[in-house]
């Protein structure tokens, strides 16, 4: 929350939940997430006073520091990161001591060791109840090893009433394929039980993310035309401007599939997807979700082409800057076939969305940074104003956008003041900054605080991970098989050529805000 602390009403604290004491051990901590991500959020919620009054951070890497290092790394990340929060004076000073750094390799007996006489240490001190979070920002080749060491370091304790508790929270990716996410779903499962893991996909943290079901279940208008009655169809698009900024080595071996639809997207998907949960609790939403997931109709492997689109950037052109090739970052390998656009045209064959596609498509450097799902009702029945000359007659479209300028706007027909009868699009326009006049929480106070209090609506479950995987693992495995390399499109475009364009078909075409501006 950028201006740190806004007051706290009285409905905020009966709806918040205090965590209780406990521990936070971070894995990896002197990475990059943790410095940009992980440390705002933590400080940001210890100036909301949303922390609890008894509470540690211990730091455990490799690099050669201590408790007085650390401390004056992260209040240099912070500098940098969180400029708004107060870094010096009392607050800064109760959040620095609260920090704890141990230094030891991640696969060193030793190190969990001395990480289990250090927290029981802490216990005493401070009365942490022995309750642990765990939290991996390690490479995720790491995830296994260390949920196997806590276990049989004796470092988790089991979770029930009047017992300790510990959870572990896992950074994505998880898994690279359905077989590995198996795996190390099997791995951790051998010192957590299902409960007590949190898996990371930072998109549910995020305000309008979860805005998607507060409004199509706390409003009768929108879920009256959620379905394949007066919906079309349906896109999401999560587009960025940014290349590789120093992660080619990582995304050459990931791609956008994996990076970021895998995930990201898909979770849009099925919240945009899914039927009414049976109430808020974590597993009724999940279980909706899955449910989701499960009637994504599978990619027939022998037909790719026809649904899914692969595309790689060539050098172009951002914001009037020209930008290399996808093939020349550092780090990637200069005969890459690594998708960085993939546009997939989905099917959820249930009994409220046969017949609509679901299009879906991610990218690096694109026009824009966007994130939005766009619902396009179908035409009004082609009698009245379609049918006279001079109409702009478009089909009405409700957007969710997630990212930047997050809003919901919904675009219907207007008549053009005037004696002549014109009709042209207009938009109705909700803006959270605008209506609620505050700064918004980041993902990660909201992902850390409901990991504190054990609450894994915003994770991802065990099958909700596999789902995903199995649907677009044979899309991975046809590009494999493929000997020619992904369409190219130019930085700056948006995707390859538009024969490569998926809705361009009947009434359908990418809502592309640039050019929606310009109808
Ligand atoms: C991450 C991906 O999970 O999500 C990145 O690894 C991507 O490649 C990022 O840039 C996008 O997240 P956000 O919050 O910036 O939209």
């Amino acid at each position: 929350m950028a201006e740190g602390a806004s007051p706290v009403d009285r409905c905020d604290v009966l709806t918040i939940e205090r965590p209780d004491p406990c521990a936070l051990v971070l894995f990896g901590a002197t990475g990059d997430l943790t410095r940009r991500k992980l440390m705002p959020a933590l400080y940001s919620l210890a100036v909301q006073k949303l922390l609890p009054d008894r509470f540690a951070i211990v730091a455990f890497a490799r690099q050669d520091t201590d408790d007085a290092g650390f401390r004056a790394e992260i209040q240099n990340a912070l500098r940098t990161h969180a400029p708004s929060l107060p870094l010096a004076g009392e607050q800064w000073d109760g959040f620095a001591k609260r920090l704890h750094y141990l230094r030891s390799d991640l696969d060193d007996p030793r190190g969990y060791a001395a990480l289990k006489a250090l927290l029981e240490g802490l216990d005493r001190k401070e009365d942490l109840r022995g309750n642990r979070l765990f939290y991996l920002a390690t490479p995720p080749n790491y995830f296994g090893d260390i949920a196997q060491r806590l276990g049989s370091s004796g470092l988790v304790c089991p979770d029930g009433p009047g017992h300790c508790w510990s959870r572990l929270v896992v950074e994505k990716p998880f898994g690279y394929d359905l077989k590995s996410a198996r795996a190390l779903n099997a791995t951790i499962r051998e010192a957590f039980h299902e409960d007590q893991v949190y898996r990371i996909d930072h998109y549910l943290g995020k305000e309008t993310v979860q805005n998607i079901l507060v409004m199509r279940f706390a409003n009768r208008l929108f879920e009256l035309l959620w379905s394949h009655l007066y919906i079309d169809s349906v896109q999401i698009t999560v587009a960025e401007t940014l290349g590789m900024e120093g992660r080619g080595a990582y995304f050459d071996k990931s791609g956008i599939l994996r990076d970021v639809i895998q995930n990201h997207a898909l979770q849009l998907l099925t919240l945009t997807a899914m039927e009414p949960p049976v109430s808020l609790r974590a597993d009724a939403v999940r279980d909706e979700k899955v449910k989701v997931l499960r009637s994504l109709r599978a990619f027939d492997p022998a037909a790719i082409a026809l649904d899914v689109v692969r595309g790689q950037y060539v050098a172009g052109d951002i914001d009037g800057k020209p930008v290399q090739a996808y093939s020349e970052e550092e780090g990637v390998s200069a005969d890459t076939h690594t998708e960085t656009f993939a546009a997939l045209r989905f099917w959820v064959d249930n009994w409220r969305w046969a017949g609509v596609p679901f299009y879906v498509r991610a990218g690096k450097r694109l026009p824009t940074h966007l994130t939005e799902i766009v619902l396009q009702l179908k035409e009004v029945p082609d009698v009245l104003y379609a049918r006279m000359e001079c109409m702009d007659m478009h089909p009405n479209r409700l957007v969710i956008r997630v990212q930047p300028h997050e809003a919901v706007e919904i675009w219907m027909s207007a008549k053009r003041p005037g004696q002549a009868m014109r009709v042209q699009p207009v938009r109705m326009h909700f803006d959270y900054a605008e209506s609620f006049g505050k700064a918004i929480p980041s993902a990660y106070e909201h992902l850390l605080l409901n990991a504190m209090v054990g609450d894994t609506s915003l994770f991802a479950r065990h099958d909700e991970v596999e789902t995903a995987w199995e649907l677009v693992d044979p899309v991975l495995r046809a590009w494999h098989a493929d000997s020619r390399p992904p369409d190219p499109y130019f930085a700056g475009a948006w995707g390859p050529a538009p024969e490569h364009c998926l809705p361009c078909d009947n009434s359908r075409r990418w809502w592309n805000p640039d050019e929606v501006e310009a109808d």
